[in-house]
């Protein structure tokens, strides 16, 4: 069944690429690794692992940068039963890739897994099999410009999106005496699962639920989720670009950290970059929790990423070395100082040099507590998949104007009503 959905999904998602090719030696192994993912640490960390166990190759290579696309690619492996050893599962995947990971608990898992946030574990725990390692978490962040709120005279970053909406159009009047280009607020408004991530951060922040409700019935099509989404469409060519209907996570990125928005949501390995030498940002901002919408409070969506090993691994024991070595506490932080990747493993919140690499990281660990989950783990709803796609196409359909919120989520909940045969409730 699981192999049917997957070639399904490959069929639907036709702008895969491939970039691995396997390499033939019995030592070697192999990993990809996304290419917003911190390939370079990966890099390093193989290095390492090498000059540590002479005799094992280990190869690095990049794959997509967006998780949809990294999926098509790992189905097209699963598909023809051959690919990386090592492959890196979205937080969202464990329930649809299920069939075709190891657990992890046959490799000694059981050792090294203590050290890790227990929920995180769990996230990536299906039917007791342990399919992939914790090896950064991700929670939806608002990176704002503190010397532009000085500038014009904000006392401190918002806490409700009225407020954000307020400052974006003070700040991007000011700026564009000087700047006709800037803008107030960019996100990631793309066709694709960060916009699922981002709208369900806008709609939860406003009481209006999680899609589909922890218990298992639609909740999507209610009057606090069409409100969030109609001041969504709103932002559009007031606060922000027109382009941002085509902007993942490093168009935003590329855009807000060029000194043109003011404010932008994003994750946290952006604070690396951002702050990195030569960046026009750097020392120019600062992280807050996402703005409360008039009904409801911040919220945070989740993220994050594991790394797991396919059952077609002709070498696993090896493989699963590399993965507990990779997301230990040491590599992890590594990836922490270095590149902001925010560790799984608990001790590292308290670690000095961690902090003052990432001074954000005592705020992050409050706004880790107060996070939203996509709804991934319903038992009795299918592929999430599906779901997560009826829901950014009706929110894409919003933003570009294409139809009201209202109809939108009218159509979006008979949708789902077909995808998952789940019933209909309020939030
Ligand atoms: C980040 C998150 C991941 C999410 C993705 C959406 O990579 O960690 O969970 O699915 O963004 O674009």
């Amino acid at each position: 069944m699981k192999m049917m959905r997957l070639t399904v999904i490959l069929a639907m998602l036709l702008n895969f690429g491939m970039v691995f090719a396997q390499e033939a030696e019995n030592v070697t192994i192999s990993i990809m690794v996304g290419a917003s993912s911190g390939v370079d640490t990966v890099r390093q960390a193989a290095q390492q692992y090498m000059e540590q166990n002479p005799g094992v190759t280990i190869g690095v290579s990049e794959g997509s940068e967006r998780t949809d696309d990294l999926l098509a690619e790992y189905s097209l492996f699963f598909d023809r039963q051959s690919g990386p050893d090592i492959i890196q599962l979205d937080v969202i995947w464990p329930g649809d890739l299920a069939a075709f990971m190891l657990d992890l608990n046959d490799y000694g898992a059981e050792e090294v897994i203590e050290a890790h946030f227990p929920a995180i574990i769990d996230s990536y725990t299906v039917d007791g099999k342990l399919l992939a390692m914790p090896w950064f978490t991700d929670a939806g962040l608002l990176y704002y410009r503190s010397d532009l709120l000085e500038k014009y005279g904000f006392d401190g970053p918002p806490a409700t999106w009225d407020e954000l909406e307020a400052m974006a159009t003070a700040i991007q009047e000011g700026e564009r005496a000087d700047n006709p280009d800037f803008w107030g607020f960019v996100f990631q408004g793309r066709a694709y699962e960060g916009l699922t991530v981002n709208a369900l951060e806008w709609i939860a922040s406003n009481d209006g639920g999680t899609i589909i409700s922890p218990e298992g019935a639609i909740t999507i099509n209610n009057d606090n989720a069409a409100e969030m989404l109609t001041r969504a469409a709103n932002w559009i060519d007031n606060i922000s670009p027109e382009a941002v209907v085509g902007f993942a996570e490093e168009e935003s990125r590329n855009f807000w950290q060029a000194g043109r928005a003011a404010f932008m949501r994003n994750w946290p390995y952006v604070y690396s970059l951002a702050n990195a030498e030569g960046s026009p940002v750097a020392g120019k901002f600062a992280i807050a929790p996402l703005p409360a919408g008039p009904l409801g409070q911040s919220v945070a969506g989740l993220g994050g990423w594991g790394l797991g090993i396919p059952s077609y691994s002709q070498n696993p024991e090896l493989a699963a070395d590399f993965v507990f070595f990779l997301t230990s506490p040491e590599m992890q932080k590594l990836r922490a100082t270095e590149s902001s990747f925010a560790p799984t493993v608990q001790n590292l919140y308290q670690d000095a040099e961690v902090l003052a690499a990432n001074p954000f990281y005592n705020d992050l660990r409050e706004i880790l507590n107060s996070t939203v989950a996509r709804p991934s783990d319903i038992s009795s709803a299918s592929s999430y998949r599906f779901i997560s796609i009826a829901f950014f196409q009706a929110v894409h359909s919003v933003l570009t104007g294409e139809r009201t919120a209202e109809e939108a989520l009218e159509i979006l909940e008979s949708d789902l009503e077909v995808i998952t045969g789940l019933p209909i409730a309020s939030p």
